[in-house]
């Protein structure tokens, strides 16, 4: 059966096709219109079981009440907590989240934003991979709000909530220096990203502030986990002389201690450890793993706050913000003193 539009009603029940769409859009006591012809309409629309067209709606008033989330990948534990604080905050809103991962592909989030803007989504939220700049830049020059997060992209100011990497890691090396560790190593994936970029940096300064030698171990990330364990175990077996390793990101870190686990080092004796984000795995860890925090619940507050903030107030001037998060460094007994 071919699905009743607001004028197939309209033209039924010998009203006007205006009426009808107040009477649907709940404005009928606003524009006055009487009990009566609002209870015959309802009666037939329920009659005929009309549901409004959300994409003919979102064409008239230009709003669709979604917002696009594009995350690097919503299987991590990082990203989905985040997303679904995020989700929980928006639907109290009013707003629906559309999510999908970017596997840090240019090409396949070029092609996803495409997808939002076909659906009309009124806002973004995205983790940008790298080479996305024109089109974040073509989406803010058409007035769309769109918030970064997790990393930042060079020649894109717009909303940015982030944490601020280059501390977190120059800390907690410096932490490990104080600690007696002297042949630090850091373990990451290769990434042009800033937060990945601000996370060895932070450790080089470290570092070179004590006049210690860097020994870096950049992956290339790979869906096959293998290929990541590999070059962890390689590069251990290698470097002897290391008394500590540093790794760069919750997916590293857990992938460095099957690696230590299957080598058989003992931590902190052979090698003592610290990774960035803390997760279950680091605290139940033996002995459990020293761990710096991102402020997850903060990250999802700030960016769907500054986002409905640009959604809810017609000026589209408002200035940009970036917003830098603290983070929390939880010391265990894997970084223990010497
Ligand atoms: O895999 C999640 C990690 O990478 C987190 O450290 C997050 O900041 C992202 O950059």
């Amino acid at each position: 059966m071919k699905k009743l539009s607001i004028v197939d009603i309209a033209n039924h029940l010998n009203v006007s096709k205006t009426t009808v769409s107040f009477i649907l859009n709940g404005r009928a006591q606003e524009k006055r219109i009487g009990k009566e012809l609002v209870e015959r309409v309802q009666k037939f629309v329920d009659e005929v079981g009309y549901k409004p067209n959300s994409l003919a709606k979102s064409l008239r008033t230009g709003k669709s009440n979604t917002i696009g989330l594009m995350v690097e990948d919503i299987s991590n534990p990082f990203f989905s907590a985040i997303a679904r604080l995020i989700e929980d905050r928006a639907y109290k809103n009013g707003y629906k989240i559309i999510y999908c991962s970017t596997d840090n592909d240019t090409l396949k989030t070029k092609e996803l934003i495409n997808m939002f803007r076909d659906r009309h989504v009124d806002g973004y939220i995205i983790a940008p991979p790298e080479g996305i700049e024109d089109d974040i830049n073509s989406l803010l020059k058409q007035g769309m709000p769109v918030v970064l997060f997790d990393r930042h992209l060079p020649n894109v100011s717009t909303d940015c909530v982030e944490i601020d990497n280059l501390f977190s890691t120059y800390n907690a090396t410096k932490h490990l220096i104080q600690q007696g560790y002297k042949n630090i190593a850091f373990i990451t994936f290769a990434s042009g990203q800033t937060q990945m970029q601000a996370r060895l940096q932070g450790y080089r300064n470290a570092l070179s502030d004590s006049g210690y030698k860097p020994a870096v171990l950049e992956i290339v990330f790979n869906q096959n986990e293998d290929l990541i364990l590999a070059p962890i175990a390689n590069f251990l077996k290698k470097n002897k002389k290391l008394d500590a390793v540093f790794f760069g990101t919750n997916h590293v870190g857990t992938c460095g201690l099957k690696v230590i686990n299957n080598l058989g080092i003992k931590v902190p004796s052979d090698l003592a450890l610290v990774s960035f984000d803390d997760y279950d795995v680091f605290k139940l860890f033996s002995p459990p793993v020293t761990a710096i925090a991102q402020p997850i619940e903060a990250i999802a507050d700030n960016v769907i706050t500054v986002l409905l903030n640009k959604l809810n107030t017609s000026s589209r001037h408002i200035s940009s913000q970036s917003i830098i998060l603290k983070t929390d460094f939880n010391i265990r007994a894997s970084s223990k003193h010497r």
